[in-house]
């Protein structure tokens, strides 16, 4: 089968890994790719919105199956745009992928089914958010409606900062079109889990969970970023989260899209959080977390094919997702000043230290091949340096280890990903 996967970083290098595993692949493209992905895939420069330019390659190479790894083309409808010419494709339709584009819809659809969530309101207009504001407990947590690179978020600790808040996302359009509405939510506490799952519009399978690194610094300080690491399983999700997620969580949400007559095919991302009161929803995401995609798919035994198809298809009740029983850490290696503001066009060096070292990966989020064939620094997140191991334990020794073997000017890196799983 020809495979087109759409989107160029770390987590469509996974994606593509995971793919290039498949017995019935026979070419895989990617647009657009990065340096990483052109070892396993033949990039194209189409950029993941130019829908028509996409369905367009995709007919002429007979592209059999297009996977889509990110946010922004299945909210804009990518899906509806490739199914309209009959093309198949991985994804939720944009009815469905409004679970993760707008956060009013996505609050609303937990309280009508009763999925445990934050108490919160919605609000159209600055107006009305500051007058709730006046009787509301702090802290308080300020969301832009829409999309907003992971960055649409507010914690409020006083309402001064929550007025604040509010003329930045409302008036300000801080976000832009994303802040035309927002959430106003409850504050809670808890440890945070993610939960990646295959979901074919009745059957929700479970990959694994992780938990996520989104702050930029040691200990959790600096800014929030789209993620500088992070570890699976997480050992915190127990037998007894996992039962009372399946409770109340994952099969109430699938059944509550078809509900609402939005069947949802393709990747949810579950975000929890672990209160005092029980597991409840953050937020949910339509397609695989970047870098979770990075610590969960290489340790998939199914046929990643196979599994698109089965989704595609609603079969996916008659697979057997398998995954190996291992663990796995990923250290971002970013560039200094990610995610505000960094240097590109930095050599990469040491790349071919990972030929052939099996349970190691070297995942591209940025990096591009400069005019004399060099392999050079693109983005804040430059590479996702992946391990896998027996136990968490030893994932993490073996992960830190492999990003010394690669270097660049400003390289940044974490150095505690994985602390928590001391205290488990
Ligand atoms: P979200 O994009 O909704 O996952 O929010 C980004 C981050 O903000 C989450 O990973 C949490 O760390 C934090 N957050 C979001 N909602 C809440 C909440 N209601 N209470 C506490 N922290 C939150
Ligand atoms: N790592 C968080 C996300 O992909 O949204």
């Amino acid at each position: 089968m020809n495979v087109l996967v759409v989107g160029g970083g770390g987590r469509e290098h996974a994606i593509c890994e995971a793919v290039s595993r498949s017995s019935k692949l026979d070419k895989l493209y990617c647009a657009p790719g990065n340096a990483g992905i052109a070892e396993l895939a033949e990039c194209v420069q189409i950029t993941p919105m130019e829908f028509d330019k996409l369905v367009g390659f995709a007919k002429d190479m007979h592209i059999d199956l297009t996977i889509v790894g990110m946010d922004d083309p299945l909210v804009g409808g990518i899906v509806d745009a490739f199914e309209a010419e009959g093309l198949r494709v991985f994804g939720p339709r944009k009815a469905a992928a409004i679970l993760e584009g707008s956060k009013a819809f996505s609050k609303d659809l937990m309280k009508k089914y009763g999925i445990p969530t934050a108490a919160y309101e919605n609000f159209d207009n600055a107006e009305d958010a500051l007058k709730y504001l006046e009787t509301a407990k702090f802290p308080i947590v300020l969301k832009a409606d829409g999309l907003a690179l992971g960055k649409g978020v507010l914690i409020c600790q006083t309402k001064e900062e929550a007025i604040e808040g509010v003329h930045s996302i409302m008036e300000d359009k801080k976000f832009g079109d994303a802040g035309n509405r927002m959430v106003i939510e409850e504050f809670m506490t808890g440890r945070e889990v993610s939960v990646l799952s295959f979901v074919d519009g009745k059957t929700i399978k479970l990959m694994s969970s992780a938990q996520d690194h989104k702050r930029a610094g040691d200990g959790d300080t600096g800014l929030n970023t789209g993620g500088m690491g992070n570890f699976s399983p997480s050992p915190f999700y127990t037998e007894e989260v996992d039962k009372f997620c399946w409770d109340h969580i994952y099969q109430k949400t699938v059944d509550a899209m078809r509900e609402e007559g939005r069947e949802f095919k393709g990747v949810i991302f579950f975000g929890l959080m672990l209160t005092e009161d029980g597991p409840k929803v953050l937020e949910y995401n339509a397609r695989f977390g970047d870098p979770e995609a990075q610590v969960v798919l290489p340790r998939l035994k199914t046929d990643m094919i196979d599994v698109c198809e089965a989704v595609i298809d609603g079969k996916l009740d008659q697979i057997d997702l398998e995954f190996e029983d291992k663990a796995a850490v990923c250290v971002v290696l970013a560039s200094e000043g990610y995610p505000v503001s960094y240097e590109k066009g930095k050599e990469i060096t040491g790349l071919e230290n990972f030929k052939n070292k099996d349970g190691y990966y070297c995942f591209h989020a940025g990096s591009k091949f400069d005019e004399n064939g060099k392999i050079v620094t693109n983005g804040g997140r430059v590479l996702g340096i992946t391990a896998k191991g027996d136990t968490l334990k030893e994932a993490r020794k073996k992960a830190y280890e492999a990003t010394e073997w690669v270097s660049f000017d400003n390289k940044y890196m974490r150095h505690d990903i994985g602390k928590a799983i001391d205290e488990a």
